[in-house]
């Protein structure tokens, strides 16, 4: 019986030195690729002859672009499987589908929406699942967002980060992956919205162990107080579009502004960021086309070496992030 593989769910399954590994790794491929010279064989040979699935079942533009863009730099084929290519959902299980698809490709890049679906395809599948987003985590993302994070300021450690939103997959995983790269996170969310309680104690254990803290708040001025990064994500994720009116209206006062961050006491170098796409309401267009303080455009660029970093450490590696 073959062993079974290790998957990236979310950050709560990484150790901080996996972590440290994979941004690190991701800032690696990052010049690699910029250096305009070829891959090593051991990069450009390594997935040779085989196929890199991705089952997406929400639309996407930058986690799709970025996995077939690392599957090809590692050799390999993409096949996108959006929600109308194939059975699943309509006349196939995912147990099915998790056996089939993993019987014929070397891993699956996975965007499903309940959490549950990423937790079905990881026992059924024999081959490593990338978790591409669901609706409780974004570890492709949160890599990204600590390795931009690192880019711009040359440092994680004794930073602050300060997110002004929602309390979904992009926070879940950005907290935690903040709080095992030394960086404090302020968490705003509105009144009504709370931070998940298992987000928050695994929060609690990594502080043990970092020394960085997570505060919660509902003030956004209150957050954003010596902040080195503010952050945000959209107000209505992909699947709520039903709740968007009552949302809207319940984030009044949270749009990120120059006003916002001077009034709370933002720290003078601060930067802003969001993994897109991005609607007006949460960032002033001010803060979002300043190019001395929007770093969107890296962050949304270094996702595709966020992903080459997964496709070595989960696949080619094998899940040992330390190698
Ligand atoms: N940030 C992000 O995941 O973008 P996409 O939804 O376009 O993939
Ligand atoms: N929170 C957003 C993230 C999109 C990348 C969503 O789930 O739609």
């Amino acid at each position: 019986m073959p062993s079974k593989p290790r998957h990236l769910i979310s950050m709560l399954e990484l150790s901080n030195d996996e972590l440290h590994s994979l941004v690190s790794r991701t800032l690696h491929f990052k010049a690699q690729f910029k250096s305009g010279k070829p891959a090593p064989e051991s990069v450009s040979k390594a997935l040779a002859g085989q196929t890199v699935s991705l089952v997406f079942n929400k639309r996407s533009t930058r986690t799709r672009i970025s996995s077939e863009g690392a599957a090809v730099y590692f050799g390999g084929h993409p096949m996108f499987l959006g929600r109308d290519d194939i059975q699943l959902g309509v006349n196939e299980s995912m147990y099915d589908t998790a056996r089939v698809i993993s019987s014929m490709t070397s891993c699956i890049f996975a965007r499903v929406g309940p959490h549950s679906d990423i937790q079905e395809l990881c026992q059924h599948s024999s081959v490593p699942i990338i978790n591409s987003l669901c609706d409780t985590y974004h570890p492709l993302q949160a890599i990204t967002d600590i390795a931009s994070i690192k880019e711009a300021f040359g440092k994680t450690q004794g930073l602050k980060v300060a997110w002004i939103g929602d309390a979904n997959n992009v926070i879940n995983d950005l907290a935690i992956a903040g709080l095992r790269s030394g960086i404090d996170v302020a968490v705003c969310t509105p009144k009504g919205i709370k931070l998940d309680a298992h987000i928050v104690s695994g929060a609690a254990e990594v502080s043990k162990q970092t020394g960085a803290v997570l505060t919660l708040h509902h003030d956004p001025l209150e957050a954003v107080k010596n902040a080195d990064i503010l952050v945000t994500d959209t107000w209505v994720s992909m699947g709520q579009e039903e709740e968007a009116k009552q949302k809207l209206k319940q984030f009044s006062g949270f749009q990120i502004s120059q006003k916002m961050a001077t009034d709370g006491g933002a720290n003078p170098g601060w930067k802003f960021m969001h993994c897109l796409p991005r609607h007006q309401e949460e960032v002033h267009d001010n803060v979002f086309y300043d190019e001395s303080r929007s770093i969107v455009f890296a962050e949304a660029e270094n996702r595709l070496y966020a992903a080459m970093a997964a496709i070595e450490g989960f696949v080619v590696n094998k899940g040992d992030l330390l190698k």
